[in-house]
């Protein structure tokens, strides 16, 4: 049985104080960590206030990207290792924005993966196709790719641990959803994967999330889905009661 895991990334919205506040209010009422995993990928400036907030409490801190290296001459980035000194428990790595937008490359996503391992931090690996592949029936493919690139190179118990986020681009932002069908099918088609490089308990034990225009609304329908563990949510995720819905619907 997997354990749900609900992450909120905020992406470049919120001020500290409404980041602050959002924490305060959420880490009393979060469902406990027995049933659901609760995460937020904070702005990459907020989180050493943010994990302090939720300290001991069912709320999880995460980042939106980092480096590979543990340290070296690159100019505003941020390492693995200085994520973990100040305790965030969760990275986002290879979102389609940051391969869009950054020009990170798949052996960068595998690398930095790598890196999440070494210093105890939770990989979220995320992988997708654009409305062109879709319509073009290139779907199963492109995620194979991306997904077999990523997990180059680990053992099974390694990527037991881990977890990988399925955002068809097209549904990011746009409101527009997967069918929780097509949504489950590609998860599927990516456990099949993960099946196929490093056998069936690593692949039953990793858990999916399915993001893209996720909110209250049409959570339950994706949890219910045999492959689909949870969600990473964008837009619903900035709301402190659109959050706890999330949160509540996957207990
Ligand atoms: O990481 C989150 C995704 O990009 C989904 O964003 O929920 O606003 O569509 P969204």
């Amino acid at each position: 049985m997997r354990k749900p895991i609900i992450a909120g990334n905020w992406k470049m919205y919120k001020s500290f104080d409404e980041a602050v506040e959002f924490a305060e209010v959420v880490r009393e009422q979060v469902p406990s960590e027995d049933k659901v995993d609760a995460v937020i990928c904070a702005p990459a400036l907020y989180l050493p206030t943010l994990v302090d907030v939720v300290t001991e409490t069912d709320l999880a801190i995460g980042a939106q990207n980092m480096h590979f290296e543990n340290e070296g001459a690159f100019t505003g980035e941020i390492s693995p290792s200085q994520l973990a000194s100040i305790n965030v428990d969760y990275v986002i790595l290879g979102h389609s924005e940051r391969r869009e937008y950054f020009n990170e490359t798949d052996e960068a996503v595998n690398k930095k993966v790598r890196a999440a391992l070494v210093n105890g931090i939770v990989p979220i690996i995320c992988c997708g196709e654009t409305l062109e592949e879709r319509e073009s029936g290139q779907t199963e493919a492109k995620v194979s790719t991306q997904v077999t690139a990523a997990l180059e190179g680990f053992t099974p118990e390694e990527v037991k641990h881990m977890v990988i986020a399925y955002e068809p681009i097209w549904a990011i932002g746009t409101g527009k959803t997967a069918t929780s069908d097509d949504a489950n099918h590609v998860c599927g088609k990516i456990r099949e994967v993960v099946e196929g490089l490093y056998g069936q308990e690593a692949a039953e034990s990793i858990r999916i999330q399915y993001g893209g225009s996720v909110k209250p609304e049409n959570i339950e329908e994706l949890l219910s889905k045999e492959h689909i563990d949870g969600a990473l949510v964008g837009g619903a995720s900035l709301k402190v009661d659109s959050y706890l819905k999330l949160l509540e619907a996957a207990v």
